[in-house]
């Protein structure tokens, strides 16, 4: 393949080579200030990246692994706690606590739909027993991003724990953990941070470890206390993903280059682009608006068998040079994930609307208007707003 293949899966995401090179260092003893310092280069700067002044506390694990570890430190079995769920990820944090035999209270919201500010108020005033709350800021399986101040300023008016899963939406966009007072907040490497896979950042706020101590979930790995008096002396608790710590260390050091300010921009400048093309070609965006995400967008299928569907993802990877995710469970055959997080400026925006739209018209998906009106709408949409595409660059 002569042109650069795209990487649009909403994580893992392309790796800068500068991380690239990064992660190709030498091995180091890991109990040397040396490893000290890298470990607390990444620490510090997940604190920058999720503003909070809360212990970050770093595991070699994915995504899922920090999400076990929230349910394991913060609740005890036979427990009620309430879990807000609007799509895959959501479930996926409730069927954990429920492994760990807690007494899962849901408060659903339909797929594509946010969670409802409102549907919660009326749960913990009804279930004042309730002490803990798990959501999700951005639904990865259907490019809703939550409204999370609303959220959290319900929860934190009924005096409850708030726990946030921002694995596929945190740093792209803003979450300011101290302003919304949550408690434990859940990232991982290969998102928005630069990074391949492999570490699980959780911050953890004051009365978050303060809860661990009568929590009774087993555990042991996954200890907040534990990993904290490791980290508070340098150390990890088990040997650390050196490589992806030394990666993770570089992403941020971009990232900060970069400016937390401009990285926001940058991605709601991709996604704006990519929404107003994919709209152009006549596609239908499955999130509802309003509350459509800066990280990914959620495609519905213009196929109507899902074997079609499958095949033309498998096509354009392979023919076309683009790599897009199709949905979880019930929606796998109906609609396509395009992710933009991470290493993707404005001009990637071009490439994954010009290669969607050469590979539906191969095809034979008639999309509307003109040949390349996907291109003109994403450049008038990148016009109209504040960063330009052409100039910023992800090192
Ligand atoms: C919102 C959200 N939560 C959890 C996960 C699971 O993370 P991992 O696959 O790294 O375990 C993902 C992964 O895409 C996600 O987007």
């Amino acid at each position: 393949m002569l042109h650069g293949h795209q990487l649009r899966i909403p994580g893992p995401t392309t790796v800068p080579e500068r991380v690239a090179r990064a992660s190709t260092r030498p091995m180091i003893d890991h109990r040397s200030a040396e490893f000290t310092s890298v470990l607390d280069d990444c620490r510090k700067g997940v604190q920058w990246a999720l503003q909070t002044d809360n212990d970050v506390l770093v595991f070699p694990a994915s995504g899922s692994g920090g999400l076990e570890a929230a349910v394991a430190n913060l609740l005890s079995p036979g427990e009620p706690a309430v879990f807000c769920t609007a799509g895959w990820f959501g479930q996926t944090w409730a069927d954990i606590a429920a492994a760990y035999r807690v007494d899962v209270v849901r408060v659903d919201a339909p797929w594509g739909e946010p969670l409802d500010a409102r549907a919660l108020d009326r749960t913990l005033g009804e279930r004042p027993d309730i002490t803990k709350v798990f959501l999700t800021h951005n639904e990865t399986s259907t490019g809703v991003v939550n409204d999370l101040p609303a959220l959290a300023e319900i929860v934190k008016g009924h005096g409850r724990l708030l726990a946030i899963d921002t694995i596929g939406g945190g740093l792209c966009q803003p979450i300011g953990v101290d302003e919304l007072a949550a408690d434990v907040v859940v990232s991982c490497s290969q998102k928005g941070f630069l990074a391949p896979p492999g570490l699980a950042m959780i911050a953890v706020s004051p009365a978050g470890l303060r809860a661990t101590e009568t929590s009774t979930c087993p555990r042991w790995y996954f200890d907040f206390a534990a990993q904290k008096a490791c980290h508070d002396v340098g150390r990890t608790l088990s040997t650390p993903a050196l490589s992806v710590l030394y990666a993770l260390q570089e992403g941020l050091a971009i990232l900060e280059e970069e400016g937390l300010e401009q990285v926001w921009a940058r991605h709601r400048t991709a996604a704006t682009m990519i929404r107003a093309g994919i709209e152009a070609m006549g596609l239908r965006l499955f999130a509802k608006a309003g509350y459509r995400s800066d990280t990914v967008t959620v495609v519905r299928s213009p196929f109507v068998s899902p074997d079609d569907h499958s095949a033309f993802l498998r096509d354009l990877d392979a023919e076309y040079g683009l790599a897009l995710a199709d949905g979880h469970d019930r929606m796998r055959g109906r609609i396509f994930r395009i992710g933009h997080l991470g290493a993707v400026v404005g001009d990637d925006a071009y490439a994954i609307l010009a290669r969607l739209e050469n590979a539906l018209e191969a095809y034979g998906i008639t999309v509307d208007g003109e040949p390349g009106a996907a291109l003109r709408a994403a450049r008038l949409a990148a016009h109209r707003s504040a960063w330009s595409p052409t100039i910023a660059e992800v090192a």
